[in-house]
């Protein structure tokens, strides 16, 4: 089947370095806002008869990018397109992925139903904030990991740098990217693991209660999925040098930063550019082959 890419509003760059490492055609499309705020996405390429792909970060404002998928999709279906595959190398919405308090709601499958509802036959994305958000979807959801990027990424830096692997240790800012960790330190020859206990006593709030792990005299990699406030990574930064730690090195995939900026004590802030948005002194690394390879 033939197949053709669009990009919305934002992942323009990503996408066309997704058609270029993909080979395959990168479509027009139109977006446009109305002054009372209701949107109009439309497509302007040929698709009749093909497989689609969009796309599409659903990062902030996320009530827009996510509705511009679904009016798009509208697009592409009028316009007789075959199928229609989401990429959304950040799944915005994620982080409410369970009822933790009363009454709360499950955003993840939320966002899962509407895509899957409005025609999506099948989504991509890359380091969802956990892997259950999969189990959100009936259509086949692919979740594309990172580790192998960062963790060559860092074993790369730190031989230039003559760090020997044997004194990093790779630090996990909370019990829920402790895998991640793991996964990272496996590129690292002999690198050893520490987790951060860490606590959020209200939304966008997070206290460190415990560092587990030796960190002192180490040179530190905390691995994260998303830096959003900066809180979980600055408290981590802030509990390693307190421990004894000689420097501290940060890799997180998505870099939202919606507000304040990373500790200047951060040797080398690593990100991707599943976020297009540019944040000054950040080495940011590329999903697009990764997800070239995956359609
Ligand atoms: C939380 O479980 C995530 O993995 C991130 O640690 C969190 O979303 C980061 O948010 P913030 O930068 O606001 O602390």
């Amino acid at each position: 089947m033939e197949k053709i890419i669009f990009s919305l509003t934002s992942s323009k760059k990503l996408a066309e370095q997704i058609a270029k490492a993909s080979k395959i055609e990168l479509g027009k499309s139109e977006v446009v806002k109305f002054s009372d705020g209701e949107i109009m996405a439309r497509c302007l390429s040929d698709v009749q008869g093909k497989e689609c792909y969009i796309i599409q970060s659903t990062i902030a404002p996320s009530s827009d990018t996510i509705f511009e998928i679904l009016i798009f999709v509208d697009s592409l279906k009028n316009a007789g397109a075959k199928d229609i595959v989401l990429i959304a190398p950040y799944y915005g919405y994620s982080r409410q992925d369970r009822v933790a308090r009363p009454g709360e709601p499950i955003t993840a499958k939320l966002v899962a139903k509407m895509l899957e509802n409005v025609g999506i036959s099948r989504v991509i994305s890359v380091d969802l904030h956990t892997q259950q958000i999969q189990g959100f979807f009936s259509i086949p959801m692919k979740n594309l990991e990172t580790s192998v990027l960062f963790g060559r990424y860092f074993a790369k830096r730190f031989d230039e740098l003559k760090i020997a692997h044997e004194n990093v240790v790779v630090v996990s800012p909370d019990h829920g990217s402790a895998n991640r960790g793991r996964d990272v330190s496996s590129e690292l020859n002999g690198a050893s693991l520490a987790v951060i206990d860490k606590r959020r006593p209200a939304p966008n709030k997070s206290e460190v209660v415990n560092v587990v792990g030796d960190v002192k005299g180490k040179t530190c990699l905390v691995v994260d999925d998303i830096c959003d406030t900066c809180g979980t990574i600055n408290n981590a930064v802030e509990a390693l040098f307190e421990k004894g730690a000689k420097d501290v090195y940060v890799a997180v995939t998505h870099a939202v930063i919606s507000k304040n900026s990373i500790d200047s004590r951060v040797k080398e802030f690593v990100t991707t550019d599943t976020v297009e948005k540019e944040y000054k002194g950040a080495k940011v690394l590329s999903v697009a082959e990764l997800i070239a390879q995956n359609l």
